[in-house]
């Protein structure tokens, strides 16, 4: 699995960070990064939770 956030879309919900910080950061605006964009598979389903609790749906797989 490939993650990233679309930064035109993020609105720095971090809810991304709080789930899994070990794939995701803030930048100093407080907008999500990837730190992990190759996801191993013992986080992949942290990974799809953070996709599936994004309010913007910036976080994109693949
Ligand atoms: Fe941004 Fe969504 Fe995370 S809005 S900070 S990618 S929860």
């Amino acid at each position: 699995m490939k993650v990233s956030v679309d930064p035109d879309r993020c609105q720095g919900h971090a809810r991304c960070w709080d789930i899994c910080p070990e794939v995701f950061d803030l930048d100093e605006q407080g907008h999500g990064t990837v730190t992990l964009p190759e996801v191993p598979a013992r986080l992949e389903a942290k990974v799809s939770d953070a996709v599936a609790n994004c309010p913007e749906r910036a976080i994109v797989i693949g």
